[in-house]
């Protein structure tokens, strides 16, 4: 099959690009940066002639209220037209576990939009909902930095590895369109205070890290039911452990 992977230069969208070649498809990395902008059109009819599954793992590049959801909107109205044109027999698209609980954000209300676009699409698709990747775990705490001091609550977390993600998008993709949403998460529950200690620890980052049950994810209140899949989502491979073991893993958390 033609796949063609919007966002195929991104964090999930380079890793998932190669497996689905691996197995035999003709996977198309598609962005800005190979002439394809689903904000202008540019390079999007020609990228989707004869392709059989559009994969978006895109992100926007600000996640101020307005500017990210008028790129989804924007974004995804674009992919959804031209995908009616070409004949495209499924849409993936990736999004995150708790989008319906974060709606205080202005990013999460654009992931929603996203995502009511398409299920509202006569477009056959799968949305899957990831819990935050592994990589993701320094952002959370740049963000929640004033100081020496990150300031985060204690509740349940289930990241995984972007390798996992990748993966797992790709069997769906690969896959019978669901016409819903499907959840994926890390195999361990951690405290969301405890894994980003543990994380600067190792990584011999100095500051403190403080549990603060008033402090928010990305401006978000959040409980333990906030971050968590349901029972019965597809759970990654990779432990934590194992992923903060590899040579790359700073590097990598650092450049996202
Ligand atoms: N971070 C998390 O923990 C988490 C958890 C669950 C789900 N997600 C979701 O995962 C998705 C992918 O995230 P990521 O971290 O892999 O993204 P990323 O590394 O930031 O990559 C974003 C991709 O979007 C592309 N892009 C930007 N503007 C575009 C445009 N106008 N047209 C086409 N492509 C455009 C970029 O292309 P260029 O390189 O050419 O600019 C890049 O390939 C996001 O939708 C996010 O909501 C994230």
């Amino acid at each position: 099959m033609k796949i063609v992977v919007i966002g195929g230069s991104g964090l999930i969208g380079s890793k998932l690009v190669p497996k689905l070649r691996e197995n035999g498809h003709e996977a198309v990395a598609a962005s800005p940066n190979t002439g394809v902008n689903t904000i202008t059109g540019e390079g999007l009819a020609e990228a989707l002639k004869g392709a059989a599954v559009v994969v978006d793992v895109s992100n926007a590049p600000s996640w101020e209220d307005a500017a990210v959801m008028k790129f989804f909107e924007t974004s995804t109205r674009n992919l959804l037209d031209n995908e009616t044109a070409a004949g495209v027999g499924h849409h993936v698209a990736l999004s995150v576990v708790g989008t319906d609980r974060m709606l205080t954000s202005g990013y999460f209300r654009a992931k929603l939009a996203q995502e009511n676009l398409i299920k509202d699409s006569p477009i056959p698709y799968s949305i899957v909902h990831a819990t935050q990747f592994f990589e993701f775990i320094k952002g959370i705490a740049d963000i929640s930095t004033n100081g020496n001091e990150v300031r985060l609550p204690h509740v349940l977390f289930q990241p995984m590895a972007a390798d996992d993600v990748a993966s797992e998008v790709g069997k769906i993709a690969m896959g019978a369109p669901v016409n819903g949403v499907v959840e994926v998460g890390g195999p361990e529950k951690f405290r969301l205070d405890d894994l980003v200690r543990q994380t600067l620890a190792a990584w011999k980052d100095p500051r403190e890290v403080v549990a603060d049950p008033h402090a928010t994810y990305y401006g978000v209140e959040v409980s333990d039911r906030t971050l968590i899949p349901d029972d019965g989502a597809q759970l990654g491979q990779t432990r934590f452990s194992d992923w903060l073991k590899q040579p790359g893993a700073k590097t990598v958390a650092a450049a996202h």
